[in-house]
C-alpha cells in the first residue's frame, strides 16, 4: 500500500473518531471514552501528517514538538477554576498557528508565482480569523486571569470603530484576492485583524468571557477550515468545521441559558457593578451558625443542594460529598440542582461534583428539580448567587430578567453559604438573601461545610 493511501486511511479514521468523540462527550457516563477517542484521533492526525512525502526534514518539527510539549504540560496542570483562561490560551495558539501558516504559504507561493485567486482568498480568510482569534483570546485569557482589567472598557462610537476596522480588513481581503501580488493589502489584513481582536474584547466584561471564548473557539475552527483549503488537507477542513460549529453551538446554549442574545454579550458591557440600593432601604438578613445549619439539615426529609461558582472558588466539592454521605446515611433524601450556567464554564458543577465522586444520579437538571422545590425542606445554596435570584422571574429592570433560575426561594427553608453580601457575576443584589425563610451562613464554603459536617458528627465547631 502506498504511503498516500496510508495517510488517507489515517485521516479517515481520525475524522470518524473526532465525530464519535464529540458524541461521547455529550454524556458524563461516556465522556471519558470521548476524551480518549479525541486523543487517539489527534495522534492519528499528527501521525498521518508526519508520513507525508512532502516533508523534507524532521529537525524543525522535532523542535516544535519539544517546545509544544514543554508549554503544554504546565498548561494541563492548572486548577479547574483556571480552565477557562487555559482554554482561551489554547485558542490563541491555534489562531496564531493558522495565521503563521497563512503568512508562510503566502510568501512561498508569491516567490514561486503560484498565488491563484482561490489560494489567496483562503489565505486572507485564514489570516483574518487566525490573527483576530490570537489577540482576542489573549485578551480574554488576560481578563479571566485579571491581568487585563475585567470591567468593560468602553469609549464613544466603539462599535462603529470596531465594525469599520473589520469592514476594512474584509475589503483588503477582497482586493488581495483580485490582486494577489499586492502584499500591502496582505500586511493590512494582519495588522487590522490583530487590532480588531483586542478592540473586540476590551468592551466585554470579564465575567462574559466564557461565552466569548467559545465564540472565539468557533473562529479558530473556521480559520482551520480555511487553512485546510490552503494546505489541501481534508482532515483539517473536517476537524476545523467540527470545532467551529461546536464552539458556535456552545455559545448559543450559554446565551440561551442566560436569556441573553449574542449582541448583548458582545456589545452589552454586562458585568459593571450596579449602584447599591439607596440609603434608607436598609434590609436585614438572618445569619446562622454551622450548628444551626446542621440541625436544620438533619431534621429535614428532603434537601436540595444548589452549587454555584463559590463552590468552585472554595474547592468545597469534597466537603459537599461528606455532607451528602452523612445526610443520606441518616435517611435524608439529598439531590443536587444543576443550573446550566452555574459557575464560569459549561458543565462546571458537573465536573466538580464528579471529581468528588458524588453519584451522578443525584445530579438533577434545573427543569426537573424546580417542580420539586416547593416540597423541599431545605435548599442549601453553596456559593451560588445569580442562578437563584428570584428577580430574574419578576423584575423587568434587572439585567438577569428572563434568565431561568433554580427556585431556591420556593423551598420551606433556604440556607445560603457565601462570604459576604457581595453580588455575583451580574453585579446585582439578590433578594433571596433577605427573604423570611432564608438563613445566611457566612464564610468560605469549604470552611462552613466542614464545620457543618463536624456538627452533624457531634464534634464542637467554631462559631461563624
Ligand atoms: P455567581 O452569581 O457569580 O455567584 C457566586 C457567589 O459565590 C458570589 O456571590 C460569592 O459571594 C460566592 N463565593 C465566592 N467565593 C466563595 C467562597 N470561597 N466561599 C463561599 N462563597 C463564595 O455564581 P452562580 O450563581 O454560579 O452564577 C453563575 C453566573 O455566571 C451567572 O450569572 C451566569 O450567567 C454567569 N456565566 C456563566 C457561564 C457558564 S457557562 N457557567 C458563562 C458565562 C456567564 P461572596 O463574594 O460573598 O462569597
Amino acid at each position: 500500500m502506498s504511503v498516500h493511501y496510508l495517510i488517507e486511511i489515517n485521516y479517515l479514521a481520525a475524522a470518524a473518531l473526532f465525530i464519535l468523540s464529540l458524541r461521547w462527550l455529550n454524556h458524563p457516563r461516556t465522556a471519558r471514552r470521548g476524551v480518549i477517542a479525541g486523543v487517539v484521533a489527534m495522534a492519528a492526525a499528527i501521525g498521518g501528517t508526519l508520513l507525508a512525502p512532502e516533508i523534507i526534514g524532521y529537525s524543525w518539527i522535532a523542535v516544535a514538538f519539544v517546545v509544544g510539549t514543554l508549554l503544554g504540560i504546565p498548561l494541563a496542570m492548572v486548577p479547574l477554576t483556571a480552565v477557562p483562561q487555559r482554554t482561551a490560551l489554547s485558542h490563541a495558539f491555534g489562531g496564531l498557528a493558522a495565521g503563521l501558516v497563512g503568512v508562510a504559504k503566502y510568501s512561498l507561493w508569491m516567490d514561486q508565482g503560484q498565488l491563484t485567486a482561490f489560494r489567496t482568498g483562503a489565505i486572507a480568510l485564514e489570516c483574518l480569523l487566525g490573527f483576530l482569534t490570537f489577540t482576542g483570546s489573549l485578551m480574554a485569557a488576560g481578563k479571566l486571569q485579571e491581568i487585563v482589567p475585567t470591567r468593560p472598557i468602553t469609549y464613544r462610537n466603539q462599535n462603529l470603530v470596531n465594525l469599520s476596522l473589520l469592514a476594512i480588513a474584509i475589503l483588503a481581503g477582497v482586493y488581495l484576492t483580485i490582486h494577489p501580488a499586492y502584499w500591502q493589502a496582505f500586511a493590512a489584513i494582519i495588522v487590522l485583524s490583530l487590532t480588531f481582536g483586542v478592540l473586540l474584547i476590551i468592551p466585554i466584561g470579564g465575567a462574559d468571557m466564557p461565552t466569548v471564548i467559545s465564540l472565539l473557539n468557533s473562529y479558530a475552527g473556521l480559520s482551520a477550515v480555511a487553512m485546510g483549503f490552503v494546505l489541501q488537507n481534508k482532515l483539517l477542513i473536517t476537524a476545523g468545521a467540527l470545532d467551529g460549529s461546536s464552539g458556535f453551538i456552545l455559545s448559543v446554549i450559554m446565551c440561551r441559558a442566560m436569556n441573553r442574545s449574542f449582541t448583548n454579550v458582545l456589545f452589552g458591557a454586562f458585568g459593571q457593578v450596579q449602584a447599591r440600593a439607596q440609603a434608607g432601604e436598609a434590609k436585614t438578613v438572618k445569619s446562622a451558625t454551622a450548628q444551626d445549619v446542621a440541625d436544620l439539615l438533619t431534621h429535614a426529609d428532603r434537601v436540595v443542594i444548589i452549587p454555584g461558582y463559590g463552590m468552585a472558588v472554595a474547592q468545597a466539592q469534597h466537603r459537599v460529598h461528606e455532607l451528602y454521605d452523612q445526610l443520606t446515611k441518616r435517611g435524608v433524601d439529598v439531590k443536587f440542582a444543576i443550573h446550566p450556567v452555574a459557575g464560569r464554564m459549561p458543565g462546571h458543577m458537573n465536573v466538580l461534583l464528579a471529581e468528588a465522586e458524588i453519584p451522578y444520579e443525584a445530579l438533577v437538571e434545573m427543569d426537573d428539580i424546580n417542580p420539586e422545590l416547593p416540597q423541599t425542606d431545605v435548599a442549601l445554596v453553596v456559593g451560588a448567587n445569580d442562578v437563584v435570584n428570584p428577580a430574574a422571574r419578576h423584575d423587568k429592570g434587572s439585567p438577569i430578567y428572563g434568565m431561568p433560575i433554580i427556585d431556591a426561594d420556593k423551598a420551606k427553608t433556604c440556607v445560603a453559604i457565601k462570604r459576604s453580601m457581595n453580588p455575583g457575576f451580574a453585579g446585582i443584589e439578590n433578594e433571596l438573601y433577605y427573604a423570611d425563610q432564608t438563613l445566611m451562613a457566612f464564610g468560605d464554603a469549604k470552611q462552613v461545610l466542614g464545620d457543618v459536617v463536624k456538627a452533624i458528627a457531634g464534634e464542637t465547631v467554631g462559631v461563624h
